[in-house]
């Protein structure tokens, strides 16, 4: 057990995915895997294991933004052994030719600042997501069919964000979507030598103001967690 989870030893699989709403855990791991079992709920921040295929996987919520993601990330990692982290969850949009319900494989993350930032000091490191995941992610989504995009996305700590101007500078440096989990989720997992992605749904758009009807959100969620799934089991 760790400070945040309450998993005993072994509970976890060494591949994880980490949607943010721990609810979306619990769906995900009742839908997709094979006699899902809850391994965490301190906090009410769900935990399950389960196999897909025949292989280990748990599904445990990250919480919204960065220093929640940070707590699990390393505490998955350094004391569970978790090798690949895949985050699924939802970004706006930030292009003109990305639409509503496409996918972003989140190639890389920029950021002002992350929990991290205090080690990296001067140094303007380049989260990235692990290549295999990454190449593996893109494959099954266009196997799949779904419009997908490879690219830079905007992790950001601010969801009401108050500076316009920042988002203008971001599409301008055709930066995709912006989300606020990914960059720490990345940096957490090169400092540990592990693989890391984020599938992300877009499920609003900057630019045009639309966004996903919430009955769709199911729908276009599942479809992540099986991109995911086939990322990490190719
Ligand atoms: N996640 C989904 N949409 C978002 C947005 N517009 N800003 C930050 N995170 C998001």
């Amino acid at each position: 057990m760790t400070i945040h989870i309450g998993a005993a030893p072994g509970d976890i699989a060494q591949t994880v995915l980490m949607p943010g709403d721990p609810y979306r855990a619990r769906w995900a791991a009742e839908t997709f895997l094979d006699t899902p079992r809850l391994v965490n709920e301190v906090r009410g921040m769900l935990g399950y294991t389960g196999t897909w295929r025949g292989q280990p996987v748990t599904i445990h919520g990250s919480g919204m933004g960065m220093a929640s993601l940070s707590i699990y990330a390393n505490e998955l990692i350094r004391d569970y052994g978790a090798k690949t982290l895949i985050r699924i969850g939802s970004a706006g949009a930030m292009q003109p030719h990305i639409n509503i319900r496409d996918v972003v494989l989140a190639m890389a993350a920029t950021t002002l600042s992350t929990p991290s930032s205090g080690i990296m000091r001067e140094l303007s490191f380049a989260p990235t997501a692990d290549w295999s995941l990454l190449h593996a992610a893109w494959q099954a989504a266009t196997t799949r069919g779904v419009t997908a995009h490879a690219g830079n996305i905007y992790s950001s700590d601010v969801f009401y964000d108050e500076r316009p101007d920042l988002n203008e500078q971001m599409t301008r440096h055709g930066v995709l979507a912006v989300e606020m989990e990914a960059a720490e989720l990345y940096i957490v997992a090169a400092r540990y030598g592990v693989r890391a992605l984020a599938v992300l749904t877009i499920s609003d758009h900057l630019l045009t103001g639309a966004a996903i009807p919430s009955e769709e959100r199911e729908k276009s969620f599942g479809e992540m967690v099986e991109i995911a799934l086939q990322a990490a089991f190719p």
